[in-house]
């Protein structure tokens, strides 16, 4: 597979609330693929964009509640989403908000063309609604009439006139796109299921609200909103108009959400791509949806993890990590957060940390005969971190580097170096050396910091003991 540029995108999150670990999950993942792509391809080559989805009834209704007007509030929770994707080291190159005026003009536009195209027509809509997806779904796709997302949402039956797009039409063209691997759908059982639900036949779908007030109007019709996922959808697109020298990087190559949102991402978005002859996305990857201790995430629950709290206690490479490898890329999973401290004690603390620390200490008042410092940032990722990257495998590549932590603290073990001459240390200590920074060098894009802080440990003259990387917690 031999790319010249990489665009990749997170799904842009809702501004109801704030963030969560749910949303940090996605972005941290977004973030490692993006920091590895610009290893690959260079800087210039990658464009990484996440952002926030600012419209519809969801998010008025919870400006509604903190008693401020949906601009207002807006403008107040995406500060807790750019701090912290600052505070969890996003190296994201843009962040699209849709109440942006530009991004405004691009959907209306987009959609005066689907009009004109003839692709939407006015009809009634009728159907149990769910504020928190902001969709309708069938009674059968309900559990007795409440959300599967969202048990808390007792559906509501909204009827009203709205337009629609002609979906059923383009759905046997998205159809063959897929089977003939034009964008591919993955993981790959994800396909098969999209597939499956294509052939069990498409409603058209409804595209404005006459009853949501929080929105872009139509320009034919501004007694309607645009529907809030084709806004949202849009951002894509717009964001290679928007923001200074991106348009070359349409179409992205990797577009990364949970299977909640797949629907979207795989049929209706290619779907008015096609209906305006604009080419299709590479991939579109759906990761698995992750429960906490067995229980949904909800705030009637009160189980939502704020990453802020997650990064008080085990810093920011602790967090990553910890997210990054809780459970199968691209499998549904549970995370434990009893289990969080035990494992960052294991492979952080005692793993990680431990050895760094031990080679720091050989090292010291060794006189090495040979420089470390060959390194530099354009130094490339190993072949096999590459792999997994590229077959969409982050957590197997971690398991990968602290397969490796461990088959190099064991050699140390056996070789009790401390019990050696210093003439017979000095052979085995650079062979430590070299191995340790190879680790580092595979941590960049998943630790950035923890990678660094390793590399100017063993690169830069002399090594001295360093202070501990992770600070063991008490059970
Ligand atoms: N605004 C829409 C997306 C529009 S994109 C054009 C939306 N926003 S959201 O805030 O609800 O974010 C959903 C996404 O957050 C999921 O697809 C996933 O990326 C992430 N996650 C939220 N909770 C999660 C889990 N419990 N498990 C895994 N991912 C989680 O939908």
């Amino acid at each position: 597979m031999s790319k010249k540029q990489f665009y990749i995108t997170t799904p842009i999150y809702y501004v109801n609330d704030k963030p969560h670990i749910g949303h940090a999950y996605t972005t941290i993942t977004a973030d490692v693929f993006a920091r590895f792509w610009r290893l690959k391809l260079g800087k210039e080559n990658v464009f990484f964009l996440t952002g926030t989805d600012e419209h519809g009834s969801k998010v008025q209704k919870a400006a509604e509640t903190a008693g401020l007007s949906p601009k207002e509030f807006t403008d107040k929770v995406v500060n807790e989403y750019l701090d912290v994707w600052k505070l969890l080291n996003i190296s994201n190159d843009e962040f699209i908000r849709t109440t942006d005026p530009r991004h405004e003009k691009i959907v209306s536009d987009f959609l005066v063309k689907l009009f004109d195209r003839g692709y939407i027509y006015k009809g009634v809509y009728k159907g149990l609604y769910c504020v928190g997806c902001e969709r309708f779904y069938a009674p059968e796709e309900t559990k007795n009439e409440f959300c599967i997302y969202h048990p808390d949402i007792k559906l509501t039956e909204q009827k009203e006139e709205n337009y629609f797009f002609k979906l059923k039409e383009f759905s046997s063209k998205v159809l063959s796109a897929l089977e003939k691997d034009e964008y591919k759908v993955l993981p790959s059982q994800r396909k098969n299921e999209i597939v499956g639900k294509i052939k069990q036949g498409i409603n058209d779908i409804s595209i404005s609200r006459a009853g949501v007030s929080w929105g872009i109007p139509l320009t034919w019709d501004k007694s309607q909103t645009i529907y809030v996922w084709i806004d949202a959808l849009l951002n894509y697109y717009s964001a290679t108009k928007i923001f200074d020298g991106k348009e070359k990087f349409w179409p992205a190559q990797l577009h990364l959400m949970a299977k909640d949102i797949l629907w979207f991402h795989a049929l209706i978005w290619e779907a008015i791509l096609i209906a305006n002859e604009v080419s299709l996305p590479e991939v579109v990857y759906a990761h698995g949806f992750f429960t906490i201790d067995g229980q949904k995430m909800s705030k009637s629950i009160g189980n939502v993890i704020d990453p802020k709290d997650l990064v008080n206690e085990y810093g920011v490479d602790g967090t990553r990590y910890l997210l990054l490898t809780a459970f199968s890329f691209g499998y549904d999973g549970d995370i434990s957060l009893s289990k969080f401290k035990e494992k960052y004690n294991a492979d952080l603390a005692n793993g990680l940390g431990n050895l760094v620390s031990r080679i720091a200490k050989l090292s010291e008042g060794v006189e090495l005969g040979h420089s470390m410092s060959k390194w530099t940032s354009n130094v490339q990722i190993s072949a096999e971190i590459g792999e997994y990257i590229e077959q969409y495998k982050p957590d197997e590549a971690l398991k990968f580097i602290w397969s490796n932590i461990k088959k190099l603290d064991h050699s140390i073990a056996k070789d009790e170096p401390w019990k050696l001459t210093e003439e017979e240390k000095l052979k085995l200590v650079p062979e430590y050396l070299k191995k340790i920074v190879d680790i580092a060098l595979d941590l960049r894009v998943f630790l950035p910091d923890t990678a660094e802080k390793i590399l100017n440990i063993f690169t830069s003259g002399e090594v001295k003991k360093p202070e501990p990387l992770f600070m063991r917690k008490p059970q």
